[in-house]
């Protein structure tokens, strides 16, 4: 069974804040994007398997941990999901990056996939799928079903805010998948926006607006 994670920091909850002012500009917005998925990528990391290997510090010999286990593979959902990417990448370096393209359809609100690059080894690798908005939950759920469908097996899905509806989706259809959110909003408009949310995540990062 999966963990679901609602984020509760005051570092978050500052940042969120600042995203979800309609003042905010293009370039703080893509930072606090980038600082919070690196927030979440700490806490959602706590549980990756380290080993014991023997070095020698300057004054002696000793025994320190370092990570073990599978690789590692960060997956943005694009477009919004690619400025999570730089604050995942900063822990983890050495990850490799697939992209997944999907949009919502304005009027049925369904997912419409319209790339797909992965790894080739994605899955030998523990995946953090990574997008700011859960909202219906129809990209997430229709993305880890394709990573699924590659032979992966350890997803974890960080997102930076999360409609109700949309959180249970995910973890009724995914329910072995590891799940980290920032904040859980209150609920989706007519439209599919979040509410009180922060727009249209894709067109802030990238000034689409
Ligand atoms: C947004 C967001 C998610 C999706 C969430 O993408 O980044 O991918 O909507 O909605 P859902 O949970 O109802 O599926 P959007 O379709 O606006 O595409 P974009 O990132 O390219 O702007
Ligand atoms: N996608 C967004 O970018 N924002 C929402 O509120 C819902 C879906």
């Amino acid at each position: 069974m999966g963990n679901v994670i609602i984020m509760d920091h005051p570092l978050i909850k500052h940042k969120i804040g600042i995203i979800r002012d309609a003042r905010t500009g293009t370039k703080e917005f893509r930072e606090m994007i980038s600082e919070i998925a690196m927030l979440e990528c700490y806490e959602s990391t706590r549980n990756l398997k380290t080993e014991e290997v023997e070095i020698e510090t300057p004054l002696t010999a000793t025994t320190v941990e370092r990570l073990a286990g599978k690789k590692l593979a960060i997956v943005p959902i694009l477009r919004a999901g690619l400025g999570m990417v730089s604050g995942l990448q900063t822990l983890i370096p050495s990850a490799k990056i697939g992209h997944i393209g999907m949009y919502r359809d304005p009027e049925t609100l369904k997912p419409v996939e319209y790339y797909c690059k992965l790894p080739a080894d994605i899955e030998e690798r523990e995946v953090f799928v990574v997008d700011p908005m859960l909202a219906t939950g129809g990209s997430a759920c229709d993305a880890i079903s394709q990573l699924k469908d590659h032979g992966c097996r350890h997803i974890r899905f960080l997102c930076i805010i999360a409609a109700p509806v949309g959180l249970e989706k995910l973890k009724t259809e995914h329910p072995d998948v590891d799940i980290v959110v920032g904040a859980l909003d209150d609920h989706l408009n007519e439209i599919g926006y979040i509410v009180p949310g922060l727009g249209d995540a894709g067109d802030r990062i990238f000034g689409t607006m």
